[in-house]
């Protein structure tokens, strides 16, 4: 069978299932169960999602960050800021990096840029305590400059298994090194914002950085589309 074929054949496929769910929407059904699946090697069924408790692997994960010196990040710090919330929330924040109030409380996003950050979840309905809030480096950059890539390198796995155990429903991406760091792009925020784009096959929208916005209001109004995506997204649902 022909490339060409194989492509139509599965636009195809997909187009009936978007119709097929496009119908059961209609019908007032919002919410689709996975069936166990058969793990092929044992014969049995495993839901691996439901098989996790995330709390628990949080810890382990937190467990593994202890002490860690993968960067020269590690010197200059006083506290690991690993990252905090629900372990259930459909939603996750991604940052930058502490700023020196996390570094000293290791608390994600708890200075003037957090204060902010609540004001924004608070706006889409939530509280602080519904979602998950998290960033890519886990220690302070020094005067909070721009973490480099060796340092996003060796904290980027840790994220990205964070994610994976939350497995939220929607991720936002806090500003432009979060953003490239997840997307693994050189895109510039302009471009990155405005698009849904995807993260282990979970929707992820790029918005601006709250301390961006503490400097530059007037991009308040477009941060705001995004996060009305973002509440877009999660749907009637909430976290
Ligand atoms: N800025 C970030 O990117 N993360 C924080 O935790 C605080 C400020």
């Amino acid at each position: 069978m022909s490339r060409n074929t194989r492509e139509n054949q599965f636009a195809d496929c997909i187009e009936k299932l978007r119709w097929y769910l496009w119908g059961l929407r209609q019908g007032g059904i919002r919410l689709l169960e996975r069936a166990p699946r058969k793990n092929l090697e044992e014969g049995c069924p495993v839901n691996p999602a439901a098989a996790l408790d995330p709390e628990e692997e949080l810890s382990k994960l937190r467990g593994e960050l202890a002490g860690c010196s993968r960067c020269g990040l590690h010197c200059g710090r006083s506290n690991l800021v690993f990252g905090e919330g629900s372990a259930r929330s459909g939603l996750v924040f991604v940052g930058e990096g502490p700023g020196a109030d996390e570094d000293r409380l290791g608390r994600p996003f708890v200075g003037r840029a957090g204060k902010l950050l609540d004001k924004m979840i608070f706006a889409i309905g939530l509280e602080r305590a519904d979602v998950y809030i998290c960033n890519v480096v886990k220690c302070r950059p020094p005067e909070n400059r721009v973490p480099q890539p060796g340092e996003v390198g060796a904290c980027l796995p840790f994220l990205l298994r964070q994610i994976e155990v939350l497995r939220p429903k929607v991720i936002c991406a806090l500003g432009l090194s979060a953003a490239q760091a997840l997307l693994k792009t050189t895109e510039p925020i302009s471009r990155l914002r405005g698009t849904v784009r995807s993260l282990q096959g979970i929707p992820l929208v790029c918005t601006y950085h709250p301390a961006y916005l503490l400097r530059s209001p007037s991009q308040k109004a477009a941060a705001w589309q995004d996060l009305k995506e973002v509440m877009n997204l999660l749907g009637a649902s909430r976290p």
